[in-house]
C-alpha cells in the first residue's frame, strides 16, 4: 500500500482520517433487545461489588435507539471515521450457530446512516463482550474459540464488507488477558495466572483465523488494535532496564511479536515462570497473518523500576511528582505518543497506523454554563497528543488517521459513570447530549485538517 506523504499545511497526509471511537457495550444500551444473547459483562456487571456503583450497560448512552441522533453529532463534529464494535452475541446470541438477523440489522442501519453522513466505518470486531454461552464452554481459554471468533466474523463481513472498508479483529487482546483472567478487574473476572497465558493464545489464534476468514470474504482491509504503553526504566540500573524489557514485553509486544513477526518476546518465560507454556510452532503460522493496518491505543506511559516480589513482571510504576495525571491516575505524557509510533515504525517496518484511541477522563463540570461545558484538561491533552502525531509523521511514521476516545461519556467498564471521557457529554438521567470545548475544539482541528494546531 502506497504511503500517504502529500502533507497540507497541518502536517497531516491527505486522507488523513479524523475519528472517534466507541465500544458496543459501552455506549449501546438494551443488551437484550431484539434477541441479542446475554454477554459476559451482562453476567459481571450483575456480581455484587464487582462494577462501582452497581453500574452496568442496560440504559449506558441509550445508542441503540438514538443512533441516528449520535450520526448526526458526528457529521456535526465533522468527523471523517467513526470506529465502533459489534456486539458478538447480538448477532449469535450463543455465539456461534444460529444467526439473530435483527442483532445483524442494528449494524447494518448503523452503517448505512454513517455513509449516508460522509463517515468511514471502522468495525472492530471484538471489544470485551464474549457471549456468555461461549464462556459457559470457557470462553477464550477453550482452543476452539478461534474458530468461532472467524465463523462470527465471517458472518460479519458477508453483510458488511461491501461498505466497510476497514475491520479490527480485536481490541487490546492485553486487556481482555490481564483484566479478565489475571488480574480479575474485567469480565469474565478471574485471577489465574496460569490462564492469562492460555486465554492471550488463544486471541491470538483468534485474531489469525479472522485474518484468514477475511482474506477468503473480504475486499479491503483488516488490522488489530494493540493498547502501546512505552515503558522507561526509573534509573539506567542494570535492574531497572531489565525490569522495564520485561514490563514491555508483557504489555507491548505480547501481541505484536507473535502478529507480526511470528514468535513470543523471549521474556515472556521469565514474566510466567512455570504458567508459560510451550506452544506449538505450527500456531505462529496462523497467527502470523499479513495485516493492512495496526490500531494503536494510546492513553499513557509507564516508568519502571525493578521489585522482586511484583507479579507478574518484576517492576512497579514510579509515580512522577511533577506530572498532571487524569482521573483515572494515568500520566499526561504526549511524548510517548511520539516515542510509541516511532517504535512501531521501526520494530515492525513502518506499517501503516491507525491511532485507534487517544484520549482522557477529567472531572468535567456537571452542566453547561451560559451554554458551553468548559473541559481545559481535555483539551490541552487532545492538542499535545495531537501535535504528538504530527510530529510522528514528520518523522516517517506512516500514521493515517485517529480516533478520540471517546466520543461520548460511557460505561467505563469496572469504573461504572463514574469517569468521563466523551468530548460529548452525557446527562445520564435525560441522555441529552451536550458538546464539550473538547469537541469545538476538535472540530476546528477537522476543519482546518490540523492547520489550527500551529
Ligand atoms: C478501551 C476502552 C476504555 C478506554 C479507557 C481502552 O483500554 O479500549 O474501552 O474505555 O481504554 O479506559
Amino acid at each position: 500500500m502506497p504511503q500517504l506523504i502529500e502533507n497540507r499545511a497541518g502536517g497531516f497526509p491527505d486522507g488523513f482520517l479524523w475519528g472517534a471511537a466507541t465500544s458496543a457495550y459501552q455506549i449501546e444500551g438494551s443488551p437484550l433487545a431484539d434477541g441479542a444473547g446475554a454477554s459476559i459483562w451482562q453476567r459481571f456487571c450483575r456480581t455484587p461489588g464487582l462494577v462501582q456503583d452497581g453500574d452496568t450497560g442496560d440504559v449506558a448512552c441509550d445508542h441503540y435507539r438514538r443512533y441516528r441522533e449520535d450520526v448526526a453529532l458526528m457529521r456535526d463534529l465533522g468527523l471523517t471515521a467513526y470506529r465502533f464494535s459489534i456486539a458478538w452475541g447480538r448477532v449469535l446470541p450463543e455465539g456461534r450457530g444460529a444467526v439473530n438477523a435483527a442483532g445483524l440489522g442494528f449494524y447494518d442501519r448503523l452503517v448505512d446512516e454513517l455513509l449516508g453522513a460522509g463517515i468511514e466505518p471502522l468495525v472492530t470486531l471484538y471489544h470485551w463482550d464474549l457471549p456468555a454461552a461461549l464462556d459457559e464452554q470457557g470462553g477464550w481459554l477453550n482452543p476452539d474459540v478461534a474458530h468461532w471468533f472467524a465463523d462470527y466474523a465471517a458472518t460479519v463481513y458477508r453483510k458488511l464488507d461491501g461498505r466497510v472498508k476497514k475491520w479490527i479483529t480485536l481490541n487490546e487482546p492485553w486487556v481482555v488477558s490481564d483484566g479478565g483472567y489475571l488480574h480479575g478487574a474485567l469480565a469474565p473476572g478471574h485471577r489465574d495466572r496460569f490462564e492469562a497465558p492460555i486465554a492471550s493464545h488463544h486471541l491470538l489464534r483468534a485474531h489469525g483465523a479472522a485474518v484468514q476468514a477475511y482474506r477468503a470474504e473480504g475486499r479491503h482491509q483488516i488490522g488489530l488494535v494493540v493498547n502501546l504503553e512505552p515503558k522507561y526504566p526509573a534509573t539506567p540500573s542494570a535492574a531497572d532496564q531489565a525490569a522495564t524489557a520485561q514490563a514491555d514485553a508483557y504489555m507491548n509486544r505480547q501481541y505484536l511479536d507473535p502478529a507480526l513477526l511470528g514468535h513470543y518476546p523471549a521474556e515472556m518465560c521469565e514474566v510466567f515462570d512455570e504458567a508459560w507454556p510451550a506452544w506449538p510452532a505450527s500456531d505462529f503460522q496462523l497467527i502470523r497473518q499479513p495485516l493492512d493496518f495496526i490500531g494503536v491505543n494510546y492513553y499513557t506511559r509507564s516508568v519502571a523500576r525493578a521489585e522482586d516480589s511484583a507479579r507478574p513482571v518484576r517492576a512497579v510504576r514510579v509515580r512522577q511528582p511533577l506530572a498532571t495525571y487524569t482521573e483515572t491516575d494515568w500520566e499526561v505524557y504526549p511524548q510517548g505518543l511520539i516515542d510509541t509510533l516511532l517504535w512501531v515504525k521501526e520494530r515492525y517496518g513502518n506499517p501503516p497506523v491507525y491511532i485507534t484511541e487517544n484520549g482522557a477522563a477529567f472531572g468535567d463540570p456537571p452542566a453547561a454554563v451560559n451554554g458551553r461545558l468548559e473541559d481545559p484538561l481535555r483539551v490541552a491533552y487532545l492538542r499535545a497528543h495531537l501535535d504528538a502525531v504530527r510530529a510522528a509523521i514528520a518523522q516517517g511514521a506512516d500514521i493515517r488517521g485517529y480516533c478520540v476516545w471517546s466520543l461520548l461519556d460511557n460505561f467505563e467498564w469496572s469504573l461504572g459513570y463514574s469517569k468521563r471521557f466523551g468530548i460529548v457529554h452525557v446527562d445520564y438521567a435525560t441522555q441529552q447530549r451536550t458538546l464539550k470545548a473538547s469537541a469545538e475544539f476538535y472540530r476546528e482541528v477537522i476543519a482546518s485538517h490540523g492547520a489550527c494546531l500551529r
